[in-house]
């Protein structure tokens, strides 16, 4: 199998699973305890159908929406994700320069294997920094400064990750950053030469925008739940969130956003947006799914901030019913990840190729020349 025989996120999937070692893929692919809520991630797309309106002369399709005060080309884009170079040595960059390409947003982790600086530097298209609240002030502090010096669009403040989600894969793989060596790793590094050689030979694996201020995860190996555990703020409240809006200044989006509730006072604190998010279901296993809890958000906070559907998205069609409802964008992780695993920047600009043809196929097909002609009309509960 190919980059070329990729036409769906399942077929990057299944390359990805091939070209990375054992402990990696299932870094991306698990999620957390029985990942029932991954699935439903995905599966809640199914709960509604959409009613097509023909004869509505769609020869020329506008799919441009705005997000945070940025027009995007597409309504879909690239959620920030941590320890890109570990998935291809070409990492954060060769997404960032794909999602430049086809002029959406894209964003890094605070975890992220370049800078803010590299990034600020390198693309023009909206960029959004991932900010993981650390017991450390002075490393928060020191992230915000970085971030308005690098010109980034937008802060995307985590808050669903207050303690790490229990990830069985990555507890039976001895999934560590760095990745550390164990007899069972070994194997699993040995029968993927190609991406071991990558890791081993070209630049070293670090965390830049971290590892001025913390050791671990760059230089001292720690499993992903234990990072969350030992090195974030669990006092971490809505005080803490609106200060460092302040103290940033810029667009402000909060993300990992489920609850009506929690909307309203985002909005009340000044977040430009939300996404609508379980953290592609890593962190609390059993909760909804977005796209279930997408309309009533939508009908409480979609007049004061930017409404993002973040989780699942595997097809066109899914990011057609979530503008149905009403969200702004949609946005995902894996959607990208398994691309870059299986291609680099050119797997990524495949999949948001794929992405693209079926988002202006859908929209022919619906008779919705642009995003605004989505509402939920065209939508039918089963
Ligand atoms: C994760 C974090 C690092 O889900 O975003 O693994």
């Amino acid at each position: 199998m190919r980059l070329n025989d990729c036409h769906n996120v399942s077929d990057f999937r299944r390359l990805a699973q091939g070209r990375l070692p054992g402990p990696v893929f299932h870094y991306i692919d698990g999620a957390a305890d029985d990942e029932v809520t991954k699935a439903r991630n995905t599966a809640a797309y199914e709960s509604c159908d959409l009613v097509p309106n023909v004869l509505a002369g769609v020869q020329d399709i506008d799919m441009h929406t705005t997000v945070m005060g940025r027009e995007i080309a597409m309504p879909l884009f690239l959620s920030p994700t941590a320890l890109q170079r570990l998935f291809h040595w070409q990492g954060e960059r060769g997404v960032a320069r794909a999602a430049e390409k086809f002029g959406t947003w894209f964003g890094i982790s605070s975890l992220a294997t370049v800078s803010i600086e590299e990034i600020g530097a390198a693309i023009s298209s909206p960029k959004m920094f991932q900010l993981y609240v650390h017991k450390d002030k002075s490393l928060n502090r020191s992230m915000i400064e970085r971030c308005k010096a690098a010109k980034f669009d937008a802060i995307a403040l985590t808050v669903d990750t207050i303690v790490g989600g229990n990830r069985e894969r990555c507890l039976r793989t001895g999934f560590t950053s760095p990745p550390r060596l164990t007899p069972s790793s070994a194997l699993s590094f040995a029968a993927h030469p190609r991406w071991t050689l990558n890791y081993l030979c070209r630049e070293k694996f670090s965390l830049p925008n971290l590892d001025t201020h913390v050791a671990e995860g760059s230089n001292v190996a720690v499993s992903v739940a234990d990072y969350f555990n030992t090195m974030l703020d669990q006092s971490m409240d809505w005080k803490m969130a609106e200060a460092i809006r302040d103290d940033w200044g810029g667009e402000f989006c909060l993300k990992g956003i489920m609850s009506v509730e929690d909307a309203r006072r985002a909005a009340d604190i000044g977040a430009t947006a939300i996404m609508v998010s379980n953290h592609g279901g890593r962190q609390l296993d059993g909760g909804r799914a977005p796209f279930d809890q997408l309309a009533e958000i939508v009908d409480a906070v979609g007049d004061r901030l930017d409404v993002i559907c973040d989780g699942g998205i595997q097809r066109g069609s899914h990011v057609l019913k979530a503008l149905s409802v009403g969200a702004k964008a949609c946005s995902g992780g894996r959607l990208y990840l398994y691309a870059l695993a299986a291609g680099g920047q050119a797997g990524v600009e495949r999949s948001l190729s794929n992405f693209e043809a079926e988002i202006v196929r859908d929209m022919k097909l619906m008779g919705a020349s642009h995003v605004g002609k989505l509402t939920r009309e065209n939508l039918r509960y089963r």
